[in-house]
This record gives C-alpha cells, structure tokens and sequence, in this order.
C-alpha cells in the first residue's frame, strides 16, 4: 500500500512537532505547516535527523491563500490526503489564565473574534478545502485538536476538573470545533473519513506552561492514536488518551 500522507497545522513546535514526529515514526509521510518557512525548517530537519519522512510548507491557518497552497501542494505530489491534523490554535492569553482577556464578562470583543478565528473559523475553511483530496484517500482521518476546556457538561458541573478554569474566549471556540467534529462526523458517516476530537492533556508546551503535568512526549498520544484509527474505530468522538470525553 502506498505510504500515507498526513498534513499537520501548527508543526513546527510543542504537540504539533511530536504528532509528526510519532506519524513518521509509523512510516506515515507528514507534512507539518509551519508559518514561519525558517523555524519549520529547522523543525524539519530534526524530524528528518530523527529518521522521519517530513517536510514543510509555510501555512498560515488565518490566511485564506495558504489553504489553495496546501491543496496544490497535496494534489500535486499524491492527489489526496490521508490525514488531517488540525493542531495550530492559539490560547486568549497565558495560561495559567489571569486577567481580562480570560473572563467572560470583561473579555474585549476583538480577543474573542481572534480565538474563534484561529480555533474555530479557519480549521473550518481549512478543513472544506481539503476534504476533496481527504475523500480521496482509502481511510481518511481528520483529528480536531479540542481541550477539556471545550466540554460543555463539565463546566456545568461543580467539581469537574475544570469548573473553575474558565477562560470563555479559549473554552468557548473549543466547544465550536467540538460541533463542527459532530456536525462533519454525521455528514461523512457513509465515507471511509473519521473525524475525532482530541484532547491532549494539560502539556507542557509553550502554551500549557511549566506547571502542566504532561511532558510533549505523551501530550501527542491522542492525536497520534486518532490519527491512525482503524476502519472500525469511532467518529464523531471526543477523546483523551482512548477514552471519550462528556461533551
Ligand atoms: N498544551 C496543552 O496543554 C493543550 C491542552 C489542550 C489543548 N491543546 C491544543 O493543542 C494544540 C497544540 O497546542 P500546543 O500546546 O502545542 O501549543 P503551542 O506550543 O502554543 O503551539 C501552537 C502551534 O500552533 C501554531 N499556530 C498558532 N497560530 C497559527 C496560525 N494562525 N497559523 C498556523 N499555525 C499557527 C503555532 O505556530 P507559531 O510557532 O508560528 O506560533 C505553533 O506551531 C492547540 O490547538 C491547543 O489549543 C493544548
């Protein structure tokens, strides 16, 4: 069977990075998108020292012209797309949250606008251009990486793990990729193509901080394990380390 191709958003570092690193290391062709061309390269290049199968093309997921680039990039060498790992996100502000830019009642408008933008808007955009080369693949996989923070049920509940770690523009554009998760998972039920969310635990990466329990060699776990499901695995699903999360 041919190699699989895999297209990684947000490669170039922290879950993103070990979500390609993990792939190639299944034998999986993966891609990362990098929006600085210099750091994805050096990214790359220790990919390729690790023995992967990488490379990089510059991707903004803002940049409604970076989305016709990755398709031409896909269509031309393989003519579809194996997997999909929408990754690249942004939090409100630093974690752990503190400040305006983390509450719901004081949050400026203009933060929530570019959380949803990054989280939510463009892994859409993303997502509806790539999907005629991802329906092109045998067994296409597209892996939506959501948080905990994004579960509605557990905000709701008092003592949940996160009931008191609210930051509404972040929780909220994580709900929104939760539904598109549903909403594209029930649309493509009669295709090979599984769409999963994922969250990767609390990672210590530039976004999870110093204080997070996860070290980035287990934080791409989910991500990898969705990625590679089987053609009798789950869609439509929300998952952290195999098993699902309320939404
Ligand atoms: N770390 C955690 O504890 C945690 C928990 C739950 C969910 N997550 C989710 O997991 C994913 C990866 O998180 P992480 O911890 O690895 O974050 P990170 O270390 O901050 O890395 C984020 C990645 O996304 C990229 N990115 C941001 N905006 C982008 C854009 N407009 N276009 C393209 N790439 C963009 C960054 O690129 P630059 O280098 O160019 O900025 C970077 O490669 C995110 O979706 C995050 O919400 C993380």
């Amino acid at each position: 069977m041919a190699e699989k191709i895999a297209f990684i958003t947000g490669g170039n570092r922290g879950i993103g990075f070990q979500t390609a690193l993990e792939l190639s290391q299944q034998g999986i062709h993966a891609v990362i998108g990098s929006r600085d061309l210099a750091q994805g390269e050096q990214a790359v290049a220790r990919l390729r020292a690790a023995g992967a199968n990488a490379d990089v093309i510059q991707f903004d997921i803002t940049k409604p012209a970076d989305y016709q680039v990755a398709y031409d990039y896909f269509n031309s060498r393989y003519g579809r797309l194996d997997i999909l790992v929408n990754n690249a996100g942004i939090a409100a502000g630093g974690f752990p949250p503190v400040g305006p830019d983390h509450t719901t009642g004081e949050v400026p408008l203009d933060v929530l606008h570019r959380v949803f933008e990054t989280n939510f808007f463009a892994q859409v955009a993303l997502t509806q251009a790539l999907l005629p080369l991802i329906r092109k693949s045998p067994a296409g996989r597209i892996v939506n990486l959501s948080s905990i923070l994004g579960s509605l049920t557990l905000h709701a509940t008092p003592g949940s793990p996160i009931y008191n770690a609210k930051s509404f523009a972040y929780d909220a554009s994580k709900t929104a990729l939760n539904a598109f998760t549903i909403h594209l998972a029930h649309e493509l039920r009669d295709t090979k193509i599984k769409v999963n969310s994922a969250h990767p635990g609390w990672v210590k990466t530039d976004m999870g901080g110093d204080q997070a329990p996860m070290e980035v060699s287990d934080g791409a776990k989910t991500s990898v394990a969705l990625a590679t499901l089987p053609d009798d695995g789950p869609t439509g699903g929300y998952f952290h380390m195999g098993k699902p999360l309320p939404w």
